[in-house]
């Protein structure tokens, strides 16, 4: 096999992952079964689902949202909120969603497209055009009758079986910002269990656990409502599970070897294992990938992640010249993805010294470090970049 002749990568760097590519997380799956399992009986649940940036949060709830359709016969809306500040926009958003959503039953399709007609354009290539004038004239009435607009849709699909609504509401960071957020989420779910028949509705949402306290410092009564689901790194297991099946997709073996060299560095993180194994699979020549075809993918992801995260954010971030020449010397320091800050200082200059609590605060915030569960310990949120780092330090590029 040769380049010329290879088909679609089988790695979504990205982009939530399609259902047919989804890897492990099995826990999580049952947890989220389970609350499912009550909305299809009539009792509504709010789930929270948290975990990193990367982590996997929209690709579960994608996920999820296939699979409780199949299994709970429930209706599922993912709404990305990235961009929307407002109440009206999640409104409107949320129409847009519905339109535009890929529901596995067509006669359900039609009906949604019947009910919201005065919203739609006509059709698309992909989907539907949205009839954006006549829905921001509507932005205020959708915002707030938000639960009847999900009951009435509710009740229009209940004889042909929807036993309720998964409304998932993405990527929320810029929207918990907003505090009506909060008292948003917290109306409607109250509004909801008081009234005598209440929508089974399951309500998730996903941001990282920033995002949940953001709400909670908005409108304490947050914290009780949902029920946590954190997605954690995934093991070796799953990591192993996730490359031999891609690369198996595309006619392609892995060498022991190089699959311990692709689980070391991916770290758990499904972002990280897309990258690095999209790299692998376009370098690869003879659909073997041994120890220097995995080598050779993972320092050309670490240049491609150290470019757009690493230069772009954390160079300009720290312009200061003995920012730079303490990330420099943590470049170079021996040590894999933890270090102590005592033992960080001995190699500093006075002068570094004086800035080096302000510098891994900055870090932190950038998402590159977090701290450790010891005092004075500082861990990399990820491989990549630490090796990024190492790379620039010995080859002094900047
Ligand atoms: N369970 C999984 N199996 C395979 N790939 C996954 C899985 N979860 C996430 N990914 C991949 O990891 C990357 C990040 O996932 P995403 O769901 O966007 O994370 P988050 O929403 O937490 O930032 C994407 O490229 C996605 O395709
Ligand atoms: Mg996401």
């Amino acid at each position: 096999m040769n380049n010329i002749s290879k088909g679609k990568s089988p790695f979504y760097p990205g982009q939530p992952v399609p259902v047919d590519f989804f890897i492990g997380r099995l826990n999580e799956i049952q947890k989220i079964t389970r609350a499912a399992t009550q909305v299809e009986l009539g009792k509504p649940q709010a789930v929270f689902l948290t975990g990193e940036y990367g982590i996997g949060k929209s690709s579960l709830a994608g996920f999820m949202r296939y699979y409780s359709e199949k299994n709970n016969h429930l209706i599922g809306i993912h709404i990305l909120l990235g961009g929307a500040d407002t109440i009206d926009e999640l409104a409107t958003k949320t129409v847009e969603a519905v339109i535009n959503s890929q529901v596995y039953q067509t006669t359900i399709a039609e009906k949604i497209r019947n009910a919201l007609s005065k919203y739609i354009g006509g059709p698309e290539l992909f989907g539907f055009k949205i009839n954006f004038e006549a829905l921001k004239a509507d932005a205020p009435n959708l915002s707030h009758g938000y639960l009847p607009f999900l009951r009435n849709l509710f009740n229009r699909l209940k004889e042909d079986g929807i036993k309720g609504v998964m409304l998932i509401l993405d990527e929320i960071n810029g929207i918990a910002g907003n505090p009506q957020f909060a008292h948003f989420i917290k109306a409607l779910v109250d509004e909801n269990a008081l009234n005598k028949e209440s929508l089974p509705l399951m309500l998730m949402l996903c941001g990282v656990e920033e995002r949940r306290r953001e709400m909670i410092r908005h409108h304490q009564p947050i914290e009780r409502i949902f029920d946590i689901v954190e997605i954690k790194p995934m093991d070796n297991n799953e990591m192993k599970d996730f490359f031999n099946k891609s690369f198996d997709s595309a006619s392609m073996k892995v060498q022991d070897a190089a699959m311990d060299l692709l689980c070391h560095y991916s770290a758990g993180f499904p972002k990280i294992m897309h990258i690095i194994g999209d790299n692998v699979f376009w370098l690869d020549k003879d659909g073997f990938v041994n120890e220097d075809d995995a080598f050779n993918g993972i320092l050309i992801a670490a240049e491609e992640i150290g470019r757009k995260f690493v230069d772009q954010q954390i160079y300009s971030a720290l312009r200061s010249q003995d920012y730079l020449t303490i990330l420099k010397k943590l470049g170079k320091a021996q040590f894999d993805l933890s270090f102590n800050v005592k033992d960080m200082e001995q190699g500093l200059s006075a002068a570094e010294k004086n800035k080096f609590n302000n510098f891994l605060q900055k870090m932190k915030r950038l998402n590159v470090l977090k701290s450790g569960e010891i005092r004075g310990q500082y861990i990399f949120n990820n491989r990549l970049v630490r090796l990024y780092v190492f790379l620039n330090s010995v080859e002094a590029k900047k």
